[in-house]
This record gives C-alpha cells, structure tokens and sequence, in this order.
C-alpha cells in the first residue's frame, strides 16, 4: 500500500464483532478472562488497548518501523524512551531542541544520573567528538524546533552504528508523510502526535516507532511498567487524524513556502528560517531526505521587544498559543513560551532570540493568512 492508502487502512480492517469501519473506542480498564491464563490478547488497558494498538499498528506502518508504542503526551514516549539508559549513560543531543525536551534532560533526567552533552547536529566533527566511553546515545530532531534546521540523519545514523550508539529521531515537525528516519539507520522515532498525526489541535498524545522487535519488545514493556500509555479515546482521535495527514501536510507545505516567501521579501523582516527556501543553510539535505519542508516558519523582526509584542497583538487570524502543527495557524513567542524553560544563555548560544517568532501555518486560506501578516507587520 502507498502512504496514502495506509494512512486510511492499516488499523486492522472492520470491527470483526459488527462490521464497523472505524474502529471502536473500547473505552474500558479491563478484559474478562475466557478461563484461568486464557485471554482474547488483552487483559489491562494499561498493558494494551484494542484502540490503541489500532493507532500503534498505523503509526508503525506509516514509518516503516517494527512496531509502535502511543503514549499520553510526547514528553510520556521521550520519558519512557529516557529509561532505556541507566545511570552513568552519556547522551549526546542536538542543542537547539524543544525547550520541554530540553528540560526533561537538564532538569529531570540528570538528576537519574544521566549525562548530557550538547552538539550541533550538522557538524560531524563535533558530534565525534562528544563522544565518551560511557556514550549510549544520540538524539535528534529531524527538524528542529524553532530553528527549523535540517539534520542529516543518515550522517548521525552512520556515526552511531560504527560505535554501536542507539540513535532516536524526534520526527514531530516532518512527520513520516516527508520523512521516515527508520529508512536511514534510525532505531527509535519519537513523536509528539498532539502536532501533525492529530492535527486538529484537539488532544495530547506521543508515539514511539521502533526499527526492530528487540527494541520495540523494551519499550512496550517500559510503558506498561511506568504508565505512560494513552487513553483509548486520544488514540482514536489521532487514528482519525491520520487518515488525512498526506492531504494536510500536502497544503500545510504549500501554504509555508508561500508565507516564508512573501516574508522574505519584507522589509520589516530580519531573517527567515523555512528549509524550503534556498537561503536556508540545510536546503540541500532538505531536498535530498524529505518530500516536503514542512508547515512551519520562523522568524526575527526588525524593531526589537517593542516590534515582537506589537505584532503578537495584531496578529487576528494567527492565534498567540503554544503547539504546532493543527488546522489553526497559530504563532507563538519561543523566548517566553515553548523555550521559556532553557536558560536564557543557552538560548543566546543556540540562536533562539528575542526577536524570533515562530509560525505553524494551518488550512485557512493563504491570501487571508498572508494579509493577516501584513497588517500584523504595519503596526509592528
Ligand atoms: C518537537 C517536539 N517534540 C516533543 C514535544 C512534546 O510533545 P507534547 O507536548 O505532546 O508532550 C513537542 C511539543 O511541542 C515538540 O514540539
């Protein structure tokens, strides 16, 4: 099946007790056992869920993985992916990284004992030579966020295998529909499925996509030992999310290129940071591993603190709000919202400023977004 087809039809076919196309939100704890050690294959909502094996058996086929894990909240899968180490284990990150991510590492994770170095991704050297003896793995974010820069994910695969290193891909931002890191050596993908899976700005939730069964056998086994599994009811939103990610992502692309274009010209405009544009400095491998660059579309205004609120007040189609990747255009503030919890220093290093706004594009029509920056951009 081709990405579209399976994005409709890998949930596992009709209901087999009615026929029923969708399948069912078996909204319960528990399931009764037919005689002492014989069960239907489930026994616990915590441990599997009809329902949510329908998204994890979707979410698996979509990245060409072995097997999938739904989770309540994307931080739930990369704090359940975290408890694959053990203390004393070396990590190596990315260092412009969602600022949530961020935290759980410096502020969470290493008080387990876990150590942390913090690279940019697009220099092998650099990712080289943060390497340790007691290095166990390296994460990535395909696209990061906010910065919207591009890694090269069979680069940072390659580097992990020679040393044996398990790699994780947070995939958030292109979703498998323009990228499928498992097909470039990856072992474990991470979503926040709140974002481009549901798309509709409607729940939480997270997923974690595994290369072989071995790992994916961990990680089942981590999520039922700590709970951090999602509800029946969020996994059927985001199984009815997906059904239409191709043809969403399709215009979310579309309608980016458009804005980062028209803001490229702007002269009140700084800097654009979109991977579709040939200015960008990753446009290259952009083009090489993806389909598409994406919805998503960053930017430093001319005219400091003063020019930032003006325009976060003007804006009127764009809503002010954290998240990503839904039907609602949104724009938000990484400074002060979604990268708040970074140190204001590691921001400075990283290059996320002050004067840096961040775009999700949605499906309203491109001439009322565009014109709703343009006001937006008068006043600012
Ligand atoms: C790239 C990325 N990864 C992970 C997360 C965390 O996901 P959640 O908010 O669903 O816990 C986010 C949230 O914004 C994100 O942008």
């Amino acid at each position: 099946m081709r990405f579209e087809t399976a994005a409709i039809h890998s949930e596992g076919g009709p209901c087999p007790a009615t026929g029923a196309i969708v399948t069912p939100i078996y909204q319960t704890s528990t399931f009764v056992f037919e005689d002492i050690g014989k069960t239907k294959g489930y026994d616990y909502s915590r441990t599997a869920n009809p329902t949510r094996k329908a998204l994890e058996d979707t979410i698996a086929v979509l990245e060409g993985g072995k097997a999938g894990s739904a989770f309540a909240t994307g931080m739930a899968a990369e704090a359940t992916v975290m408890h694959l180490l053990k203390q004393g284990d070396h990590v190596i990150s990315q260092e412009d990284l969602y600022g949530g991510t961020y935290r759980l590492f410096e502020n969470v994770m290493k008080n387990f004992g876990l150590e942390f170095t913090f690279v940019r991704m697009d220099d092998k050297d650099e990712i080289e030579a943060a390497i340790r003896p007691n290095t166990r793995m390296i994460w990535i974010e395909t696209i990061s966020n906010p910065l919207l820069n591009i890694v090269d994910v069979e680069m940072v695969a390659s580097i992990a295998k020679k040393r044996g290193l398990l790699t994780v891909a947070d995939n958030t931002l292109p979703s498998p529909y323009l990228l499928r890191p498992l097909e470039y050596g990856i072992d474990l993908v991470v979503h926040s499925t709140t974002k481009y899976l549901n798309g509709h700005c409607d729940v939480v939730g997270g997923a974690v996509v595994s290369a072989n069964e071995e790992l994916a056998e961990r990680v089942r086994f981590l999520s039922n030992a700590m709970g951090t599994c999602a509800s029946p009811f969020d996994c059927w939103l985001v199984l009815r999310g997906i059904k239409t990610l191709p043809i969403r992502m399709t215009q979310h692309c579309q309608s980016a290129a458009a804005i980062a274009n028209f803001l490229e010209k702007h002269p009140k405009i700084k800097r654009v940071f979109y991977p579709g544009l040939k200015s960008h400095p990753h446009y290259k491998i952009a083009k090489k591993q993806m389909n598409g660059y994406s919805g998503m579309v960053s930017f430093e205004i001319v005219g400091g603190t003063k020019a930032v609120k003006s325009f976060l007040r003007k804006v009127k189609i764009f809503s002010l709000a954290e998240s990503l990747g839904g039907v609602d255009s949104l724009v938000e503030h990484p400074a002060t919202m979604s990268h708040a919890s970074m140190p204001e220093d590691f921001r400075k290093k990283v290059g996320i400023t002050g004067d840096l706004i961040r775009l999700s594009i949605g499906l309203e029509n491109i001439d009322d977004l565009r014109e709703d920056l343009e006001q937006a951009l008068e006043h600012a």
